[in-house]
């Protein structure tokens, strides 16, 4: 159990926060929270978040934006950030935190390091390769120098048994108390303790009835070295924001008895754990869904990650 009292709610600010994976994967767990304020710049994921979870205050503006004060006011107990993976992709230009899209992230930390009211837990995703770039080196520096203990994570939905791929990289973080005497010592855990391996579910758990995504011609799936796979199959690759743009490297495709197809956006949710409540207004087209997906998270690894991290003192 987290230690909180009962009763009392965490106070979370959801930095990034997308279409709101992170939002889902807090409900998923048995903690009783309260997010002060969710925060993303982009304007069609903050239309699917605000459907999503109406009263939630979201914040459509630049993180780099904020300023010590506002933070050391908002006084939050937990921050949770996914910031920009696009620096660090291993298909981006990999300038790390010489990318301008690093700067918000930047921004958060050193506001971090000037606070004196500091969030108890911090919750940090990206992409694998974020694990060996000068930013994560400067993450663990700045947060240790501050008297955070570390735990970092390398997860794909398939050790939790789902049939999809997508490799993360996790860091949790917990303010200390007392003098700061830890030592960072670098370990990448590959499951979390206290999670128990699970059986591998079949793609097909995850399929709907009716689907209107159209069928692949023959010399697309000829011309091209597509992933397929088929309802009883136990995996599938990352479906990234490029899903159905570009038929290779961004996500797998259904074989079916009628022929082959891109998994739907709702499928697509599922395989990455969105409850069937997810959903997003007319207006927003299937390409919209993919990218906003794509960027998203495994709504369940997130949801064991953040119970494990309101154990950690
Ligand atoms: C990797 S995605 C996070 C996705 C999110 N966790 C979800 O579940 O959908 C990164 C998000 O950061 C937002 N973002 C990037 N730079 C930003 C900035 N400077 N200020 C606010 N939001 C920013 C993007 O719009 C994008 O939605």
């Amino acid at each position: 159990m987290h230690p909180m009292h009962e009763g009392e709610e965490v106070k979370v600010l959801e930095f990034y926060c997308g279409i709101g994976g992170i939002h889902f994967a807090l409900k998923r767990t048995s903690i009783p929270f309260h997010i002060a304020a969710a925060f993303d710049i982009n304007t069609t994921t903050n239309v699917i978040y605000r459907h999503n979870f109406p009263s939630t205050k979201l914040k459509e503006s630049n993180i780099q934006g904020v300023s010590v004060s506002s933070l050391d006011k908002l006084g939050a107990e937990l921050w949770t950030m996914s910031p920009p993976c696009q620096p660090f992709t291993l298909k981006g230009n990999r300038k790390g935190d010489d990318d301008p899209r690093c700067d918000s992230f930047k921004k958060l930390l050193h506001c971090l390091n000037k606070m004196s009211n500091r969030p108890r837990w911090i919750f940090i995703e990206n992409v694998s390769a974020f694990h060996s770039t000068s930013m994560h080196s400067t993450l663990i520096e700045t947060l240790n120098t501050i008297g955070y203990r570390i735990e970092e994570y390398m997860l794909s939905p398939v050790q939790l048994g789902i049939p999809n791929s997508r490799p993360r990289y996790y860091l949790l973080a917990s303010l200390m108390e007392g003098p700061v005497h830890n030592e960072y010592v670098s370990h990448l855990y590959q499951y979390i303790d206290g999670v128990e391996e699970c059986e591998m579910s079949t793609v097909r758990e995850y399929l709907s009835d009716n689907v209107d995504t159209a069928y692949l011609s023959s010399d697309k799936v000829d011309a091209n070295n597509l992933s397929i796979v088929e309802p009883s199959s136990i995996s599938s690759s990352c479906f990234t924001k490029s899903y159905t743009q570009f038929l290779v490297g961004c996500g797998s495709y259904l074989r079916t008895c009628s022929g082959i197809r891109p998994f739907s956006p709702r499928e697509v949710a599922s395989l990455m754990s969105f409850p069937n409540s997810f959903s997003w207004p007319h207006q927003i087209t299937q390409k919209q869904v993919y990218r906003a997906l794509g960027n998203s998270v495994n709504v369940l690894v997130v949801s064991k990650l953040l119970e494990r991290l309101l154990t950690l003192k």
